[in-house]
């Protein structure tokens, strides 16, 4: 268990657009910080980080909350880990207390999946530098591929004895659980007997964004034609191979910064280019990218360089992956190495200054690169050129923004030396078919489709009641603590004409002292269990502590509440959203003043428990026995209460 002082130490230290920046694109918006949502595919950010608050709202997913809760649900972490990695972060030393046996059997089974693999990463670690064989074998290979002592730490690449179940033995000796051997694949268990997957192979161990361990590739290093070369984890509840890019835990600073990233084949490429001196490069382990993957990056940049090994043919195959990275709107260039060569042996062969000269002059705009590299095989077969321009618009056809698409025609014209006109025809062909594929096809699915759409709407009929309680956490968080002054309306009977009045009167207090006041004498209940419960704590909060902060208050939260106060504090933010997005503008101060702003918020309420009052009085005279004379005595003088109230609100008597 982690002592409470160091969780506050690190609370008290941890700013959320920093720890954020680290997985998330975030650029300057007013006070606040904005980016792309990474729970969500979208293309313009909805997702709004406050400095100012310490919280961040993710208006797709609906997510939000702290520093904390963000690592939770972008990492996965639990509660503990999320509290350490700050720690680490920050270089806060964390005081530690023994987790208990129930403790230990309460981490959950993705949390004990991760233990194996961190568990597995150490011991092929140590086996590569510790033992004969390893040495021998394992670390060898590494030094005769060129990788030096510093890479081989960075990477922790390892060694797995060539013995049938070392591995499995030395886990289970020291208490790791079969089932989760299992389940990472590290173990083969064929009824009584168990395998290491990894027997005999050099290991890759391959990271999440954030450096946890999530499986590994092994490279076999004997001649024998019958196995593979590299084998993988399988996928597991940790290891979905279409969400996971190798080198991105290594990458993602550099990638950000020089604001592309590199996208190799394999772990050897991306492994070579680090030693070279080139880190912002990634790799889908051989597949095409998916678009996952290509989200994964979205967050961190919007330019993607394909690296591509010298041989044709297998440039012919892969570029048709790329359209699928044009349609998530990111800018793609082409690379490709001199025949015979691939990203890993160029990079080993030359010098950073000669690698990066050879990528700046070689790197082609993916659509010039497609259109160039269709009309030389096109040649002057006119059926083949044909299908080489219905080939390149389909591309074109998959970007997003109309103004690029317009320049690519441009381009590929002169590229191909053919009119303009024939390329636009073909692109509105396209278009055309692809509107007309849509609408003809699941007509089911687009009732279906009605049907989610207008389910919101039937929900937002506003439940006033609702809607004042949350305004009211919402003042209270924001100015619970401050002193405002306050022009009360004292009800007084007039008395010359007996009819009721209101009579305003000054007065300083703070506003969550003229909260509870007012509404303990309205006898007002909160009718939300949620905001309820938050209402007494923020009010016994703001008795107690002199230095209210609403940073600390909602550290102090469970997990649900905190995110319903996020969205509450954020809610403001979302139309500002919109209004950035639309106008681009910053957002304006707010007009009214906090005195006027509690004062209305307070008579709004008064007005609907009136409502309310007067529609029970209406159903009591339903009543056969009920004293209707006397309820419409009542009735009036509520009546009169409502109009006295709305008047001073400014509206009319609904
Ligand atoms: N790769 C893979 N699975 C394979 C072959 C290759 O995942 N069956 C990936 C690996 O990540 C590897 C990259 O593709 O790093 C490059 O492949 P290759 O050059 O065949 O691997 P090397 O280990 O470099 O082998 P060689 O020494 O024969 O070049
Ligand atoms: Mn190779």
């Amino acid at each position: 268990m982690i002592s409470q002082n160091s969780i506050a130490q690190v609370f008290e230290t941890a700013r959320v657009e920093e720890v954020i920046g680290d997985f998330v694109q975030l650029k300057k918006a007013g006070t606040n910080f904005k980016g792309l949502s990474p729970f969500s595919d979208e293309r313009s950010p909805s997702f709004v980080v406050s400095p100012v608050k310490q919280i961040w709202k993710d208006f797709s997913s609906g997510k939000g909350g702290n520093a904390v809760t963000f690592l939770m649900e972008h990492e996965h972490f639990t509660y503990p880990e999320a509290i350490k990695y700050l720690a680490k972060k920050y270089n806060i030393e964390i005081e530690e207390t023994e987790r208990t046996d129930e403790e230990k059997a309460h981490a959950d089974t993705r949390e004990s999946l991760y233990l194996v693999s961190e568990y597995a990463n150490t011991y092929f670690q140590k086996t590569l530098h510790n033992t004969n064989q390893g040495k021998a074998i394992g670390l060898s290979y590494f030094k005769e591929r060129g990788f030096t002592e510093e890479t081989i730490k960075k990477f922790q690449l390892g060694y797995s004895l060539d013995e049938w179940q070392a591995f499995t033995d030395d886990a289970l000796g020291k208490g790791y659980n079969i089932n989760f051997l299992e389940q990472t694949g590290l173990t083969i268990v064929k009824g009584e007997k168990r395998f290491d997957r990894f027997k005999g192979r050099v290991m890759f161990p391959i990271h999440s964004m954030s450096g946890r361990i999530l499986g590994f590739g092994g490279r076999i290093l004997t001649n024998d034609k019958k196995a593979a070369k590299y084998l993988n984890s399988p996928e597991s509840e940790i290891y979905y191979k279409s969400k996971i890019l190798y080198g991105l835990y290594h990458a993602k600073q550099s990638i950000a910064k020089e604001d592309n990233c590199y996208l190799v084949e394999g772990y050897t490429d991306v492994i070579q280019f680090h030693q070279t001196g080139i880190t912002n490069v990634v790799s889908s382990s051989g597949t095409a990218l998916s678009p996952d993957q290509i989200r994964l990056i979205n967050r961190l940049t919007n330019n993607i360089t394909v690296l591509f090994d010298g041989d044709a043919a297998g440039i012919r195959a892969s570029i048709r992956g790329i359209d699928l990275i044009l349609e998530q709107g990111v800018n793609v260039k082409i690379c490709t190495f001199p025949d015979g060569e691939d990203p890993d042996s160029f990079s080993k062969s030359n010098t950073l200054e000669e690698l990066t000269e050879y990528l700046n002059s070689n790197a082609k705009d993916f659509i010039q690169f497609k259109a160039s590299l269709l009309v030389k095989e096109a040649n002057n077969d006119p059926i083949k050129k044909a299908e080489t321009i219905r080939e390149i618009v389909n591309s074109i056809s998959k970007i997003p923004d109309q103004i690029k698409r317009e320049i690519y025609i441009q381009e590929c014209a002169r590229i191909m030396d053919i009119s303009e006109n024939v390329l636009f025809t073909t692109l509105a062909q396209i278009n055309k078919k692809e509107s007309q594929d849509a609408s003809k096809a699941p007509k089911q699915e687009q009732k279906a489709f009605q049907v989610v759409k207008n389910e919101p709407q039937a929900k937002r009929k506003i439940d006033i009641q609702y809607e004042l309680e949350r305004k009211i956490i919402e003042i209270l968080m924001l100015y619970g603590d401050k002193t405002e002054q306050f022009e009360d309306l004292i009800l007084k009977e007039d008395e010359a004409s007996g009819e009721l009045i209101l009579e305003p009167t000054k007065h300083e207090t703070r506003v969550f002292e003229k909260i509870y006041l007012d509404l303990q004498e309205d006898e007002m209940q909160f009718s939300n269990p949620q905001f309820k419960a938050l209402y007494y704590s923020i009010i016994d909060k703001l008795n107690q502590d002199q230095n209210f902060s609403t940073k600390n208050f909602i550290n102090q939260l469970d997990q649900d509440s905190a995110s319903t106060v996020t969205s509450i504090l954020m809610e403001d933010e979302r139309y500002n959203l919109h209004d950035w997005e639309r106008n681009q503008i910053t957002p304006k101060e707010k007009k009214d003043s906090v005195s006027q702003l509690v004062s209305q918020t307070i008579l709004s309420l008064r007005c609907h428990l009136i409502d309310q009052k007067v529609a029970d009085y209406k159903n009591e005279t339903l009543n056969e026995n009920a004293d209707k004379r006397a309820i419409i005595e009542d009735v009036k003088d509520y009546v009169g209460l409502k109009m006295l109230l709305s008047r001073k609100l400014g509206k009319v008597v609904g």
